[in-house]
């Protein structure tokens, strides 16, 4: 039987959009990119596959995100699934939860406003041709070639062509639902 909801009446029943979407699971991952000959890594969550032939996979940046202006200069990241391995993955993800510029977090002062996190000096890693980093703990990993960058408001969903991708470790992965930072809503 179908149920005759006005809009007002699934509002109430299921609260808010933020709250709707927030329901969502994803993937726990660490992007790698590279500028200057620094890598760095970004924790994030919305990634996903797009196409299969050829591979391609998009992820949805902060407009304001270093990471995504060093994509912009140089085409190339990577993509390091985060594996549960009881508490592995969370560790890792744990060195990632600081942005590289510490001022991207409004209302810090000096002389922590000037300061920069190098994320990966304490992360065992190797680095693709490209110079974008693979961490030796995840999961899979995939190398990509940043094709497309679309505007979707907040955020800017960079499409990337898989050049390159490995399964490390037959683990499952770390989720969303596993981790205490939502990033959604
Ligand atoms: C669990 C989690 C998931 C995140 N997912 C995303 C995401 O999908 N896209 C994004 O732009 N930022 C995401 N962030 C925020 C970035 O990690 C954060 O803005 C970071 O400063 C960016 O790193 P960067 O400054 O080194 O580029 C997420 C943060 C957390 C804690």
């Amino acid at each position: 039987m179908v149920s005759q909801n006005t809009d007002s009446a699934l509002r109430a029943e299921h609260g808010s959009i933020a709250d709707a979407v927030e329901e969502m699971p994803y993937g726990v991952y660490i992007v790698g990119t590279t500028r200057g000959g620094e890598p760095n890594g970004m924790i994030a969550d919305w990634v996903m596959q797009v196409a299969f032939q050829p591979h391609r996979v998009a992820v949805s940046f902060e407009n304001d995100s270093y990471s995504l202006a060093s994509i912009r200069q140089n085409n190339a990241f990577t993509v390091n699934l985060l594996a549960h391995a009881s508490g592995a993955g969370m560790a890792l993800a744990q060195h990632f939860v600081q942005p590289h510029r510490a001022a991207k977090i409004k209302g810090r002062g000096q002389p922590l406003v000037s300061s920069t996190y190098e994320k990966l000096d304490a992360v065992d890693h190797t680095l693709t041709t490209r110079g974008c980093p693979v961490l030796d703990g995840a999961l899979m990993w995939l190398d990509c070639e940043a094709e497309q960058f679309v505007d979707v408001g907040d955020h800017t969903l960079v499409v990337g062509h898989v050049l390159d991708g490995r399964v490390a470790t037959s683990d499952r992965p770390l989720t969303s639902v596993d981790i205490p930072w939502p990033y959604s809503g």
